[in-house]
């Protein structure tokens, strides 16, 4: 019997007209490995997780939080990442500064707080103090220390920074690499969002009883949606996604909105979901009826002339950036879904001392839009926060898994991965199997194991 010739053979396009350097163009598949991911310690094994974090976390770019929390000269905001704690801070030339998060006497955390503002850094056991700018304010009774222990009087121990899209990395190597340059393609391909003039609308972080990874893998597939979320399958195709795989471990998925999953019979009748994002850009339902296959195109070419109607310039993106989720991996732990209107951003941390939990951070971001009326469209599943004006920004809210929604689909698998990661310690599961759809998963553990092995220091 011949197999049947697999379409993710050919690569689909969400813009087949794309000229090549085109956001939406797509790039050539690297070559990847194949077989079984059989390495299965590094999601349990405390020992591996400590070579991780040396090789790994301490070595790489990290996103430590958005530019806006730190507006203001004085304004600072606190980073935990596995074991490791970093403050970044604003300085009164504009420029950002990032340091450990200790104390030079006997190693306390100077910082516990999310977010602060202040000119100094008191420590809360015995009163030593730094200057915003790092340097060394006082050391208390300084006369009652030989003058060899603290005769460096130490400045905070400094950490790399820098920013791109109003988000602010940190990287506690030695000598990175300048970060557009490890961002490699990102840059160029996410302009037209115009990021860094997105608020913070929504801010979560929920600690889960999985590894990192784990929780990770989740949403670097769109293979699940058809069993975990099949809601979607009204509005999305879940089949026919565009998968791109950049350097350096990034890559990205583009899922293609307002159209039917293929594996419904019915192509052609409208559901509540198309209905209603016929609606949101102002076309009539009722002239779609019977043509489902039709909605992606109209409102792909209506979108920008209703922009333009509640004070929106849309002319920047391109047609699949119109309708379509933007999915980018930002390596190693950050994943970005991209619409025209705003942006869910999620993080993936290790925690300090367990292996097998991490803290999934979840923050949605919008663009500020004139009209008071304006929402962001029901598909987000986004907060009704009202956009005209000043958006307050919502303090960050702690949980555990369980505590409190994360919103329908968010719940699907923050319910469902824990499975996973008590499945996979099995001596029944013999290793991880990939198919073409899951490319970016492979990808990420080809880049993961270099660092792992010492090929990216
Ligand atoms: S530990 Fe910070 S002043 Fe003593
Ligand atoms: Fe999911």
């Amino acid at each position: 019997m011949t197999e049947p010739v697999s379409p993710y053979g050919r690569s689909f396009l969400v813009e087949p007209q794309a000229r090549p350097g085109a956001a939406a163009c797509k790039v050539a598949d690297p070559p990847l490995g194949d077989g079984l991911l059989g390495d299965l310690d590094k999601y349990f094994d405390p020992a591996h997780a400590r070579v991780e974090f040396d090789r790994l976390f301490a070595r790489t770019w990290l996103c430590a939080g958005r530019a806006s929390d730190l507006a203001k000269a004085g304004d600072w905001l606190r980073f935990d990442i596995g074991a490791e704690s970093v403050i970044v801070s604003r300085q009164p030339d504009g420029a950002l500064r990032a340091y450990y998060n200790v104390c030079h006497h006997r190693g306390a955390r100077l910082v516990t707080d999310d977010f602060g503002h202040g000119q100094r850094f008191v420590c809360g056991f015995h009163s030593w103090t730094w200057n915003l700018d790092g340097s060394l304010h006082r050391i208390t009774d300084r006369e009652t220390f030989d003058s060899g222990t603290i005769c460096d009087n130490p400045p905070l121990s400094r950490v790399h920074v820098d920013e791109w899209g109003g988000f602010v990395f940190i990287s506690m190597h030695d000598d990175p690499p300048p970060l557009t340059a490890f961002l490699d393609v990102l840059p160029a391909q996410l302009d037209a969002y115009r990021m860094q003039d997105m608020v913070v609308i929504a801010d979560l972080s929920v600690e889960w009883e999985v590894n990192w990874k784990t929780a990770l893998d989740a949403f670097m597939e769109g293979y699940h949606i058809h069993r975990r979320h099949p809601e979607g399958l009204g509005w999305i195709d879940d089949y026919h996604l565009q998968h791109d795989l950049f350097a350096n471990g990034h890559s990205r998925m583009i899922l293609p909105v307002a159209v039917k999953s293929p594996r419904l019979n019915d192509q052609d009748s409208l559901n509540d979901e198309l209905r209603a994002m016929l609606s949101e850009v102002g076309l009539d339902p009722a002239a779609f009826e019977g043509r489902a296959r039709e909605v992606r195109a109209a409102i792909q070419r209506r979108k920008p002339e209703w922009a333009r109607s509640v004070g929106m310039d849309y002319g920047r993106y391109s047609p699949s950036q119109l309708t379509d989720d933007w999915n980018y991996f930002v390596f190693p732990n950050l994943t970005f879904n991209l619409h025209a209107e705003g942006m869910l951003v999620m993080r993936f941390r290790p925690h300090p001392r367990d292996v097998e939990r991490c803290y999934y951070d979840v923050m949605v971001l919008a663009h500020r839009v004139a009209d008071p009326h304006y929402r962001l469209p029901r598909y987000m599943g986004a907060p009704d926060v009202d956009l005209s004006g000043e958006v307050p920004r919502p303090p960050r809210a702690r949980l555990r898994h369980g505590d409190a929604s994360l919103g329908m689909v968010l719940d699907q698998d923050a319910e469902f991965v824990p499975r996973v990661q008590q499945g996979m310690r099995s001596r029944g599961f013999k290793g991880i199997r990939l198919s073409r759809q899951e490319r970016r998963v492979r990808a990420f553990y080809e880049e993961y194991d270099r660092y792992l092995r010492d090929e990216r220091s």
